[in-house]
C-alpha cells in the first residue's frame, strides 16, 4: 500500500534505469517527491531553477509598486499561469476588491484557480476567465466590469508547460510536436510543419525569432517531409542537429531554440493576440490606471515598447516607462528563467 512519504527517511540510492539517463517524467524530476527529495529541492532552488510542476513570479516588488493595488480596487492578471503574481496581488483587493485572472491553457488553468481557492480569498474577489487575453473587453463586457483598475501581463509559457514532457515546449524532451498554449484550439506545430511551404517557415523564422539562417533551415524542414513527418520533437532535433550553435545570438539562443520559439509563436498567433490586446487596453483602464507587461524576447518587447510610444504620443498614456527594468542581478542569479525578462509599464 502506498504511503506519504517521510521527510527525515534518506533518500534512496538513484534507482536504475534502463539506459544512461532517466526517460520518464518522475525518474527525471526528482522535485516531484519533495518528501523524499527535501534536500533536492533546495538544491535546485541554489542553483537557480525552478521546481518542476511550478512557476516562480518574476519581478514581483517591481509590479506590485507599479501596479500599487489598492483595496476595493479592480484588476487585471491577463496570464495567470500558476498564480504567483495573482496570489501577490490579491490580499492587497481586500476588502471589496476583485481580480480578473485570465488563462488559455486548459490544463492549467484549473490548477492555479484551485491553489487561490484553497488561499481563503473569498469567492467574489477572484473570477477566473479561460479565454485569450486578446478577448479581454468583450469578457469584461460579458462580466459586467466595465472599467478596471490596473492590467498585468506576464507573457509567454509557464515553467509548468515548459517542463509538461507531454506538451512539445521543450525540445530537450521527447514528445509529440504540439506546441500550443490551448491544445483545443488552432493546429499543432507538427501539422504546422506538414503543410507549410519553404518561403512562409522563412518568413516565420524571421519575423519571429530573428533567425538569421532562416532559409536554409527552412529548407532543410522541407525537405524532410517526403521521408517522416516532423511529428516529435525528436525528429525536429534531429534536423536542427546540423545547425547546432553554428549561430548562436548575443543572448546564447542555439538555432534550435529559435526554432521552437518561432512555431510555437506561430501555432499560438501569439504576436496577433499581443497587438489585439494592447489596442484594447486603454479601453478598459479607468484614469489614472496601471499597466505592467513582463515581455520575454525581442518581438514581443517591441510590440510594447510601440504600442505604450503611440498611446503616449495620442495622449492616451499619461506616462509610459521611459526604458524597460530589468529583474534585479540577485533574482536573476536565483532564477535562471527570469534573465531575458524586460519590464515596461504604462499609467493613463
Ligand atoms: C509566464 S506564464 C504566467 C505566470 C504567472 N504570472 C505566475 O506568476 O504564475 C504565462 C501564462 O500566460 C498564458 N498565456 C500566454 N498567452 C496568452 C494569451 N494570449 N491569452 C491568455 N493566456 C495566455 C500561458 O498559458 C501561461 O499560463
Amino acid at each position: 500500500m502506498d504511503h506519504p512519504p517521510d521527510p527525515n527517511e534518506k533518500p534512496k540510492r538513484r534507482p536504475r534505469y534502463s539506459g544512461k539517463n532517466p526517460r520518464k517524467f518522475h525518474e527525471k524530476y526528482k522535485e516531484l517527491n519533495p518528501g523524499r527529495y527535501g534536500q533536492h529541492l533546495e538544491k535546485v532552488l541554489e542553483r537557480g531553477a525552478t521546481p518542476v510542476g511550478t512557476h516562480r513570479p518574476i519581478c514581483v516588488e517591481e509590479i506590485l509598486r507599479i501596479l500599487n493595488p489598492q483595496a476595493g480596487e479592480t484588476g487585471v492578471d491577463a496570464t495567470l499561469g500558476f498564480g504567483g503574481h495573482s496570489s501577490h496581488i490579491l490580499p492587497k483587493l481586500l476588502p471589496g476588491g476583485r481580480l480578473v485572472a485570465l488563462d488559455q491553457d486548459p490544463i492549467e488553468r484549473p490548477k492555479a484557480e484551485a491553489r487561490l481557492r484553497q488561499s481563503g480569498v473569498p469567492e467574489s474577489a477572484l473570477l477566473i476567465g479561460g479565454i485569450n487575453f486578446s478577448e479581454m473587453k468583450s469578457f469584461l463586457q460579458v462580466s459586467q466590469i466595465s472599467k478596471v483598475d490596473f492590467i498585468l501581463a506576464d507573457l509567454g509559457i509557464s515553467s509548468m508547460q515548459m517542463d509538461d514532457p507531454t506538451r512539445g515546449f521543450s525540445f530537450k524532451v521527447e514528445s509529440s510536436l504540439d506546441l500550443r498554449m490551448n491544445p483545443l484550439v488552432g493546429i499543432s506545430a507538427a501539422d504546422l510543419l506538414a503543410q507549410i511551404g519553404v518561403n512562409e517557415l522563412e518568413a516565420i523564422l524571421i519575423e519571429n525569432s530573428d533567425e538569421p539562417r532562416a532559409r536554409v533551415i527552412a529548407k532543410a524542414l522541407v525537405a524532410k517531409r517526403p521521408r517522416s513527418t516532423l511529428q516529435t520533437t525528436q525528429v525536429l532535433r534531429e534536423v536542427m542537429a546540423g545547425f547546432s550553435k553554428q549561430t548562436q545570438n548575443e543572448q546564447g539562443d542555439t538555432p534550435i531554440r529559435r526554432v521552437f520559439q518561432a512555431l510555437r509563436i506561430a501555432v499560438n498567433n501569439e504576436f496577433g493576440s499581443l497587438d489585439q490586446f494592447l489596442n484594447d487596453i486603454p479601453e478598459v483602464l479607468n484614469p489614472g490606471g496601471r499597466v505592467a507587461i513582463l515581455s520575454f524576447h525581442s518581438g514581443e518587447d517591441r510590440r510594447v515598447k510601440k504600442s505604450f510610444q503611440a498611446f503616449e504620443r495620442a495622449r492616451v498614456y499619461r506616462k509610459v516607462s521611459p526604458e524597460f527594468l530589468r529583474p534585479s542581478p540577485e533574482e536573476q542569479r536565483s532564477n535562471s528563467r527570469s534573465k531575458s525578462a524586460k519590464l515596461r509599464w504604462a499609467v493613463t
